[in-house]
């Protein structure tokens, strides 16, 4: 049996979705094929690993364009990977691994100077060179614990900022400009273009996992749109008392963040709030006069390979100037294997290979996880992932890697 790693087409488009779908343990309903393809698939980027046996489609994988937001906020070109499956009857034939090599090969070929994911499984993705980057909690808590002790809007003074509803037409209009504008202001945010919004605004009762349609409301400060939220409700029985599932909240301003989780936290009949993919960094808990009784679990997010190492470390901006010398050590890449001097001048590097010993060894993964300032170097020293060589070489990794807030990555894909 061979398993060969072929093109998506229209003429083939369904059965791979199906294939996808199948992967994760579900069915595919008609409609989801044609969202899929009109609003978010880029054909070119999708791979079918066919058994060439049965011409069946056995394995899926591919990756979806993003820009991703750096320190410093310039954007990277990002291939996100998604869609990774194989049939469970052609598991470890290396079908996956065949996949994630063409598309990281392709990626490069188009310019992508970093891949990222969100991964199902957390042991998959490091022999890839992925580290982990973004972390983010999910939230409960019972809104009668939600006085606050502090807030940025000065009790004495007036703020114009104010909450108001807007239907799912208004929502469709209003939501992706403010969104945009949190993408140019966070570290490991990504974009979504048209596309995508009609894709992630798609409100059928099928996603609604037994909940109401998505509500929508947005902040005005000054005449600007500087924060939403997207909930639904779900009543519990017969009975008024329900949770609000908070689906996703953006805030531009912190007078935003605090007025839209006022707000939130103001409703009647509410036994229970829930948010997921919260940044690590949110003030809220901080706001609480009972922080303790907002639950947060902390999970994985955003995994990042960089594709091209020299031009994603001189891409982003830096904390602190100096220069270190990181020794990388890959057996899944040993052609990017060496050392590379990074050279840190008015928070701008600039790197070169050099045959000098390193300050610091690590794997490309390390790299990864430390690349966009939300994980610090000193536990992955610790866990015994990097080597400290050079006396100091942690602390000064530290200290230029180090950015003022937490990446955030708002986009599950
Ligand atoms: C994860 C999955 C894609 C792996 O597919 P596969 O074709 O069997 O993977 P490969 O044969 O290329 O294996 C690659 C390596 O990962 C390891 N691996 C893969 N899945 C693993 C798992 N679930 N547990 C432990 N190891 C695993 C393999 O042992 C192999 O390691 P090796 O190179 O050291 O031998 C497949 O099991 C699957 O579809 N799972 C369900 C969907 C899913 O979780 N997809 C990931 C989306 S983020």
């Amino acid at each position: 049996m061979t398993i060969e790693l072929r093109s998506v087409t229209d003429s083939n488009f369904t059965e791979w979705r199906k294939a996808v779908r199948h992967g994760f343990g579900q069915h595919v309903h008609p409609d989801d094929i044609a969202r899929l393809r009109n609003d978010r698939a880029e054909l070119d980027r999708l791979i079918a690993a066919v058994d060439t046996s049965s011409e069946r489609i056995v394995g899926t994988g591919g990756a979806d364009s993003y820009s991703l937001t750096l320190p410093g906020g310039a954007t990277v070109p990002m291939a996100g990977v998604a869609y990774m499956t194989t049939s469970v009857t052609h598991r470890r034939q290396g079908a996956f691994s065949r996949m994630m090599s063409k598309i990281h090969d392709e990626a490069r070929e188009r310019g992508d100077i970093v891949s990222g994911l969100w991964a199902s499984q957390s042991h998959l993705y490091s022999r890839f060179d992925y580290g982990l980057a973004v972390n983010s909690y999910d939230w409960e808590i019972d809104p009668s614990f939600g006085a606050f002790s502090h807030s940025p809007i000065d009790p004495g003074e007036e703020s114009d900022a104010h909450v108001y509803f807007v239907d799912a037409d208004e929502a469709a209009a209003m939501l992706p400009g403010i969104y945009a504008q949190m993408h140019e202001q966070t570290i490991g945010s990504v974009n979504r273009n048209e596309g995508r919004w009609r894709y992630e605004l798609f409100d059928e009762e099928r996603v609604r996992g037994g909940g109401s349609p998505l509500f929508f409301a947005i902040c005005e400060e000054a005449g600007e749109q500087t924060g939403y939220v997207a909930y639904r409700m779900h009543r519990i029985g017969d009975s008024d008392m329900g949770t609000l599932e908070v689906v996703e909240q953006v805030s531009i301003t912190d007078t935003a963040h605090a007025t839209m989780w006022r707000f939130l936290l103001n409703f009647d009949l509410v036994g229970k709030i829930t948010a997921v993919n919260r940044p690590s960094d949110d003030p809220l808990w901080w706001m609480l006069s009972d922080p303790r009784r907002l639950s947060r679990t902390s999970h994985d997010a955003l995994w990042v390979r960089l594709l091209d190492i020299p031009k994603a470390l001189e891409a982003r901006t830096y904390n602190a100037d100096g220069c270190v010398k990181i020794g990388l050590i890959s057996e899944s890449q040993p052609e990017i294997a060496g050392t590379y001097v990074l050279e840190i001048d008015d928070s701008q590097g600039s790197v070169k290979k050099t045959t000098d010993k390193p300050d610091v060894v690590m794997t490309p993964a390390d790299l990864s996880a430390i690349y966009l300032g939300g994980v610090t170097p000193e536990p992955l020293v610790e866990a015994g992932r990097i080597d400290a060589i050079t006396t100091g070489s942690v602390a000064k990794l530290h200290g230029m890697f180090s950015t003022d807030s937490a990446p955030w990555c708002a986009h599950y894909f």
